[in-house]
């Protein structure tokens, strides 16, 4: 696909025949995606995939063999990733990344940097806003090492919302956590939505997609094998096939 070709009408993120091979491994072969706003999307796929380094390309951290992302119709392929954030896409880690020698408080702080120096009350009172919202406000103090894994990944999520991002990149946020946290994270979700934030993610636990999800992708070996409807995709035999195994497959 040409580099030089309109942008897609309405489309937040378009993502054109894009391509990340690490030597001989093709982690992401020729994919192309066009995520509209107010929608949540979902990626399902074997481990190795090509998930993860999907959501790197995206935010400029993995860099690419070929293709093109474009954000609001602009080609912002070429761009070093610190300008990602700023634009307006945020994201979590598959495995948590928070300094550890600060508090939970400076590490959701790090998330505001879009805001600009001038608006230093503005960030404060967000930052006040996020921890509440997401039960972590009486461990603002603590450092991250103290707190469970589940509490990790809220610190995590808050730091990726306090900037009001308008697409939020998720990668398997609610691996780790029991089932009470799972639906805590299914309805912060649903709540962003109804915010406008549109989301993106990545997640192993097929229930939580279909119950979350409006669009459906799978992946299989850095290809995408099937689009649509969650409920469709997951009875997809190819998706059965590769994602939930033959015998999966035979019992559905
Ligand atoms: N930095 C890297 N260098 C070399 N190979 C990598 C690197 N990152 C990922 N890979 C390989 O790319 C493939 C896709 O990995 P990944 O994107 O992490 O899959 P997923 O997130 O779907 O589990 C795997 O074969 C993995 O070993
Ligand atoms: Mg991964």
């Amino acid at each position: 696909m040409a580099d030089t070709e309109p942008a897609q009408d309405g489309a937040l993120l378009e993502v054109r025949d894009v391509a990340v091979h690490f030597g001989g491994v093709k982690a992401v072969d020729g994919i192309s995606m066009n995520l509209q706003p107010g929608r949540i999307y979902g990626v399902l796929g074997p481990n190795g995939s090509g998930k993860s380094t999907l959501l790197g390309a995206m935010t400029r951290l993995t860099p690419m063999t070929r293709g093109a992302f474009l954000f609001e119709g602009e080609d912002y392929s070429r761009r070093p990733a610190r300008t990602v954030h700023h634009m307006g896409i945020a994201r979590t880690f598959q495995t948590v990344r928070l300094l550890e020698d600060r508090s939970v408080r400076d590490n959701v702080l790090l998330g505001t940097d879009t805001l600009g120096k001038n608006s230093r009350k503005e960030a404060v009172a967000r930052v006040d806003e996020v921890l509440e919202r997401l039960g972590i406000r009486e461990i603002e103090r603590v450092r991250p090492d103290e707190l469970s894994y589940g509490m990790q990944r809220r610190v995590e999520f808050a730091r990726a919302i306090v900037s009001r991002p308008r697409l939020l990149l998720l990668d398997e946020p609610t691996a780790g956590m029991n089932t009470s946290e799972r639906e805590e994270i299914g309805a912060l979700m649903r709540q962003l939505l109804a915010e406008g934030v549109t989301q993106f993610i990545v997640e192993h636990d097929v229930q939580m997609m279909v119950d979350t999800c409006d669009h459906l992708y799978a992946m299989n070996f850095g290809k995408l094998i099937a689009e649509g409807a969650p409920t469709e995709v997951v009875r997809d035999p190819a998706v059965q096939e590769a994602y939930l195994g033959k015998a999966a497959g035979r019992h559905a």
